[in-house]
Order: structure tokens, then C-alpha cells, then sequence
């Protein structure tokens, strides 16, 4: 599978709704959703009240990746809000397995994610109770930041657990991606590459994403 999941953190929100109806012009797959806290990164985006138009108005399914601390008290609610996918990070929590049920017992799907620091390996035990993984490529936070090179590795490995153990579950690889480094990441093995400025900043949003999918 070959996605672009546009981050609406880098939309324009004083013209949000004209921003959702490019992206749902475009052949771009899903919208991604960045939550951020002020607590678990240096950062603070937005939540619930953006749900809203995006739930009314996005025509693609909303792939919602929590930065927060505490996500199993918040998981269920963005469910309500209509996400398609939740994710949250491996590392912000003690145990993910309740949090997945969680998730799981609203019918939404599933996502575990780690930052460029965690090693890849503690995904291992969850590969098969997910339905996405997603990989940092760069530290959660802040968009426009330079993808780290050293992901494809990481992504070369999981994909060949994935293969190995004959698992569903999609990669998906966030930060820094745009159209000139969207190939050597698909390549090695990427299912879905979120793409922020990448997208909004481009003078072409649509034909951005058709560049990053054509790869
Ligand atoms: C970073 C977010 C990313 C970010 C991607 O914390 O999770 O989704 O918005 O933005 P770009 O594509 O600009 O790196
Ligand atoms: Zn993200």
C-alpha cells in the first residue's frame, strides 16, 4: 500500500474548512490528526474542537496520533469524535494492551507509536495486536523538522517482521517527508507517509501529494 496522510497541523487554520476541501480534492488517502499536550512534548496543537469540522467536512478518514501523557483517558472520546485510527506512543504509557482494547471496543482502528529514541525492538511484542505501527522520523512536536536517516533501517526491520510473522498491520512513517525522500521511504517498506509542510507549505498541495504517491 502506497498513502499520503496530510498533517493538518500545518493547515491554515483561519481557513480550515477551504484547507480540508483541498485535501479532500487531492488524491491524498487519509488526514492525519497531530494531538499535542504541552506535557509529554514541548508542544501544545489542539483537540476535540478541530475534530469537529474535520469529522464534518473531511471527506478521507481521520488517522489521529496522540502526543499526550494519560492517552487511555482520551482515547475513547476521540473515537466518539469520529477518528478512523487511533494512535499513541509506546513510551507515554506502562502498558498499552488495556488502551488497545479501548480503542478496539469502539470498532476504531489501532496505532502504536515510538519516537526516534525508543528502540524499535519494543515494538516486537505488539506487531500482532495493532493495525498500524507508526515510526518516528523525526522527535514528535513540531512539523517541519528534517527527516533522520537513520528510520529506514528501522523501517527495513519491521517490515521484514511484518512479512516474516504474515501480520496486516501497516507501517506508517511520520516527519520530514516530502517529495524527494517519500521513494527511499516507501521503499523500505512504508505503507502510509504523513506529510505536513511538506503539503500545506507547497504551492501546489495537490500535486504534492500526487508526486509523494507516484514515487
Ligand atoms: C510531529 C507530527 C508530524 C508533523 C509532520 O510531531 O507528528 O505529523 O506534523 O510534519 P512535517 O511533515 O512538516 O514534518
Ligand atoms: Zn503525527
Amino acid at each position: 500500500m502506497r498513502a499520503i496522510a496530510p498533517s493538518i497541523l500545518s493547515a491554515d487554520f483561519g481557513d480550515l474548512r477551504e484547507e480540508i476541501e483541498r485535501i479532500n480534492q487531492s488524491e491524498a488517502d487519509y488526514f492525519h490528526v497531530d494531538v499535542m499536550d504541552g506535557v509529554f512534548v514541548p508542544n501544545i496543537s489542539f483537540g476535540f474542537p478541530i475534530m469537529e469540522p474535520l469529522q464534518k467536512y473531511a471527506t478521507k478518514p481521520l488517522d489521529v496520533h496522540l502526543m499526550i501523557v494519560h492517552p487511555e483517558k482520551y482515547v475513547e472520546r476521540f473515537c466518539d469524535a469520529g477518528a478512523w485510527s487511533v494512535g499513541f506512543h509506546l513510551e507515554a504509557v506502562d502498558d498499552p494492551m488495556p488502551i488497545l482494547s479501548l480503542i478496539r471496543g469502539k470498532g476504531v482502528r489501532t496505532c502504536l507509536t515510538i519516537n526516534p529514541d525508543i528502540d524499535v525492538h519494543r515494538l516486537d511484542p505488539y506487531l500482532g495486536e495493532v493495525d498500524m505501527v507508526l515510526l518516528m522520523s523525526v522527535f514528535a512536536g513540531f512539523g517541519g523538522q528534517r527527516f533522520i536517516p537513520e528510520t529506514i533501517d528501522k523501517i527495513r526491520y519491521v517490515r521484514s517482521e511484518i512479512t516474516r510473522r504474515q501480520l496486516p498491520t501497516l507501517i506508517e512513517v511520520d516527519g520530514g517527508i516530502n517529495p524527494s525522500n517519500a521513494k527511499d521511504v516507501f521503499a523500505a517498506g512504508a505503507d502510509v507517509l504523513v506529510a505536513g509542510s511538506a503539503v500545506f507549505h507547497a504551492d501546489d498541495p495537490a500535486e504534492a501529494i500526487r508526486s509523494m504517491k507516484q514515487q
